[in-house]
This record gives structure tokens, C-alpha cells and sequence, in this order.
């Protein structure tokens, strides 16, 4: 079949794409067996040779409102119809970048009012990495320049971002990671290991002050944490962990980073992560949703805290993306806050959420290689074990999560995987029909894997 972009065959494609192209995450030796994306509509991917997937993971996380929505496409064409582009440099803005920045702040934690724009998530980290730096810098501390994050974190993977990250799959080609970044183990109630009687919650956070402590908090700028960890396989923190970490980055003055790029607006149930915890951080970093994916953006908020220390200091803030503040990007982000309230994503992806881990529960629970299935709004994770009594994991030579990965593209599902942890997060706008219908091929891919048990 033809392309409906009259690129020709998927084959065709697929050559062609090898030769030139490289891509993320990948070797073009493995392309042969990749995929030509040429429609999306609602929850529904199309491939060149016709096949329709189920998008299990929203594009990467991002693509809540879903595939093929008209109200973020006129934004955009309006918009670049206006002034495509102009600086955010320097005393330089545009009517959309100063509602958008105005919106946010009454829908962030009530704290965070002021707003930094990027292109997407790994700049949002980078971003708050310098302004931890530079908020310590002005305050007196210049050696508080530290950054302590977690195993199974994902936050980016430019330079700093990647060290920041505690996937360690992704150092070893590009390592010396930069000094002073410092992982804690992640607070995962399906593995992390607590003394008897001590609440795993508040044990996981505690790592926190024992790094604090062994690195000297004198030197330690910021903690970032994803508040449900996605890339590291759709991490759920206990209750008790979040409020017991601002308890110990107050008590040792480290800035909390909230890394919301996955959580931010609407995917857990509640507009921003934390909210679950009544928590709030001093900085957020936001990307994906922001604009459904339609036009690359992202950003950080500040609390207004640090905001009246950067704004006492009369500097120039030396810091610059090109595409700060685009107004395109800006005016996609405010027509999808119009779709987010309008439509009540918040409320849908909870109930939705709910409806997905119940049927992946009802469908998987029971097997005896599904370990956990777990998950918060539509985050939604399967790990997958060698012996559900030890918690024993397959071997990487075994290959189970892209095992199931390939059986579930078989039967029309396509997400992501870390190892064996098969996560899933679709579009918000996904129906209980598809819901039912990614269970029932999760549930089939399993058992044609690892049968029936
Ligand atoms: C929590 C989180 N932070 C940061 C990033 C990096 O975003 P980007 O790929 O836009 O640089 C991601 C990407 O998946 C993410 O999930």
C-alpha cells in the first residue's frame, strides 16, 4: 500500500529512512523492523502500510489531549499566521508568552508565578539546574552546587540532564557524567527494601537526608524528582514519602525540583503531581502536555521566594533558548489549557486512569510472570518477574519485555518499555472500549509469551 503521504511503501520508507536518518534510542541496523507513522486520530496511530495501533504511551508521554485535535492546529496556524516567531530576548515578549505565563500561575502551585519557556523537557532541567546554581550564588552559598536525584529517574539526557538521569543505561557512551550529581535509591514499593517496622515511605526519603549529609549540605543545591517516576517504569511513591522530603530539603535549605514533564497537567488525576501529596515544590519543570506534542515546549516555574531573590539582584539572567518563549508553542499551550479545562482532562484521566489499572489488574493480575501492575491516573506500568514469590527478575538475555512489546504490536498496541516493566499512558481522550481492548491484547501477548501459567 502506498503511503498517504506519496512517500512511497512502508519497505521503501524504511530503506530510505536508514540511510540518512538517526534516530533516538536506536542502532538503524535493528530499523528493518521499525515503524513508518503517517496518521494519528484520537487514540489511534496508523502506520504507511495501513496498520492501526492503539498509542499506548500517548506518543512519549506527551500526547494527552490525542492525536488529530483541530483546536490546537488552528492555534498554531493562527498564530504563525500573525508572527510566526519573534525574540523572547532581552526585554523582548509577545501577547501569547505573557497570558500563557499569567495562566499558569493560577493553575501551578499556589507559590510558583514566575515562568522560564523552553522547547521541551531536557532544557527544562538544564534550566533548573542553573537557576539552583545561581539562586545559592546570590544567597551566599556558590558551593551549593549539587544536584541529588534518583534511580529510575529520567529527566533529559543533554549532558547535565543525563547525569541528573539514574537510568544507568544511558552514561556509559557518553561518561564522564558532570561531577555532583548524586542518585538515591528510588522509592519503589514493589522493590525498595525498608527495616522491619520502618515505614518504606519515609525510609525511601530518609535516603535523602543521609545523601545530604554524606555529600554536606552545604554543598547540595537542589533534589529532583519526577513525582510518579515514568520513564524508570511507572514508579508510584508511597503517601508518606513526598511530605517527609520538603520536611528534609527545608531542614538542610535544598531546593525542591519537581520534575512534572510526565505529571504536569492532568495525567495522575490532579493538575500536578504533588497535589496528591499536598505538597509543593520551590520550582517546577513542565514540557509534553503543555502542548499535547503539537509544537516542541516546555518550561520551569519558580516559587516566588526564590523569584524575589533573582529579582533583588538587578543581574542579567545569562541564561537563552532561541525558542524561549516561542509564540507559537505558546499559543498551542494556551488553547490546550482551554481543551484541559473545558473537557476536564484532570477528572478523565482519573477516572480513566482508574478503569485502566482495574481491567489490567483484572486481566494480568493473576499470572503468575506479572510481578506488579501499578499505577496512578493514566500512568499505568506492568512489571513482569521470573518467580512472583522472590520478586526474581528475568535475565536481559531472555528478552521478556520486548517479547511482549512485539507480541502486543502484533495485536495492534504500541507503547515503551524499561526492561521488563511494559508501561502504558494513552491519550486522555481514549475510550472505555479501547481501555478494554488494551487489556484484553496485553492479556494475549502475555500468555503468547509466557503462556498461561
Ligand atoms: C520526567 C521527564 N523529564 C524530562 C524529560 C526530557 O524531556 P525531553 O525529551 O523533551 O528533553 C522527560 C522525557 O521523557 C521526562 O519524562
Amino acid at each position: 500500500m502506498t503511503n498517504q503521504t506519496g512517500g512511497g511503501t512502508k519497505p521503501a520508507l524504511i530503506e530510505r529512512d536508514r540511510s540518512h536518518l538517526i534516530h533516538p534510542l536506536h542502532n538503524s541496523l535493528h530499523q528493518a523492523g521499525g515503524h513508518v507513522w503517517v496518521k494519528g486520530e484520537g487514540a489511534v496511530l496508523t502506520e504507511a502500510d495501513g496498520k492501526e495501533y492503539l498509542d499506548g504511551l500517548a506518543g512519549l508521554w506527551n500526547v494527552f489531549a490525542g492525536h488529530g485535535r483541530q483546536e490546537l492546529v488552528s492555534a498554531a496556524a493562527r498564530q504563525m499566521e500573525t508572527l510566526a516567531y519573534c525574540s523572547g530576548y532581552a526585554g523582548s515578549s509577545n501577547p501569547r508568552a505573557i497570558e500563557l505565563a499569567e495562566r499558569l500561575a493560577g493553575l501551578t502551585y499556589p507559590s510558583i508565578n514566575r515562568f522560564f519557556f523552553t522547547s521541551g523537557g531536557g532544557e527544562s532541567t538544564e534550566t533548573a539546574f542553573k537557576i539552583a546554581r545561581y539562586y545559592w550564588k546570590l544567597k551566599g552559598h556558590p558551593e551549593k552546587t549539587k544536584v541529588i536525584s534518583r534511580q529510575w529517574g529520567y529527566h533529559g539526557v543533554t549532558l547535565a540532564a543525563m547525569s541528573a538521569t539514574g537510568i544507568a543505561s544511558y552514561w556509559p557512551m557518553f561518561e564522564p557524567r558532570v561531577p555532583g550529581f548524586i542518585h538515591i535509591p528510588s522509592p519503589y514499593p514493589y522493590r525498595y527494601q525498608a527495616s522491619a517496622g520502618v515505614s518504606p515511605g519515609l525510609a525511601a526519603a530518609d535516603e535523602l537526608e543521609k545523601a545530604i549529609l554524606k555529600e554536606g549540605a552545604e554543598t547540595v543545591a537542589m533534589f529532583l524528582a519526577e513525582p510518579v517516576q515514568g520513564a524508570g517504569g511507572v514508579i508510584v511513591p508511597p503517601d508518606d514519602y513526598f511530605p517527609r522530603i520538603r520536611q528534609i530539603c527545608d531542614k538542610y535549605s535544598v531546593l525542591f525540583v519537581s520534575d512534572e514533564v510526565i505529571t504536569g497537567f492532568g495525567r495522575t488525576g490532579k493538575m500536578f503531581g504533588l497535589e496528591h501529596w499536598g505538597v509543593e515544590p520551590d520550582l517546577i519543570c513542565f514540557a509534553k502536555a503543555i502542548t499535547s506534542g503539537y509544537f516542541p515546549f516546555g518550561g520551569v516555574g519558580i516559587n516566588d521566594q526564590v523569584a524575589q531573590v533573582f529579582e533583588a539582584a538587578d543581574k542579567i539572567w545569562m541564561h537563552a533558548y532561541t525558542y524561549s518563549a516561542h509564540p507559537v508553542g505558546c499559543a498551542v499551550a494556551l488553547a490546550m489549557l482551554d481543551c484541559i479545562e473545558r473537557e476536564d482532562f484532570v477528572g478523565q484521566a482519573r477516572d480513566k486512569g482508574k478503569l485502566l489499572l482495574r481491567t489490567l489488574k483484572q486481566a494480568l493480575g493473576g499470572h503468575p510472570q506479572v510481578g506488579e501492575v501499578r499505577g496512578l491516573g493514566l500512568m499505568c506500568a506492568i512489571e513482569y518477574v521470573k518467580n512472583k514469590a522472590t520478586k526474581e527478575e528475568f535475565s536481559p538475555e531472555e528478552k521478556v519485555g520486548a517479547r511482549v512489546h512485539a507480541a502486543a504490536q502484533e495485536r495492534g498496541l504500541f507503547s515503551r518499555l524499561r526492561g521488563d516493566v511494559f508501561c502504558l499512558a494513552p491519550p486522555v481522550v481514549i475510550s472505555p472500549a479501547q481501555i478494554e481492548r488494551i487489556a484484553s491484547i496485553m492479556k494475549d501477548a502475555t500468555e503468547a509469551v509466557l503462556g498461561c501459567g
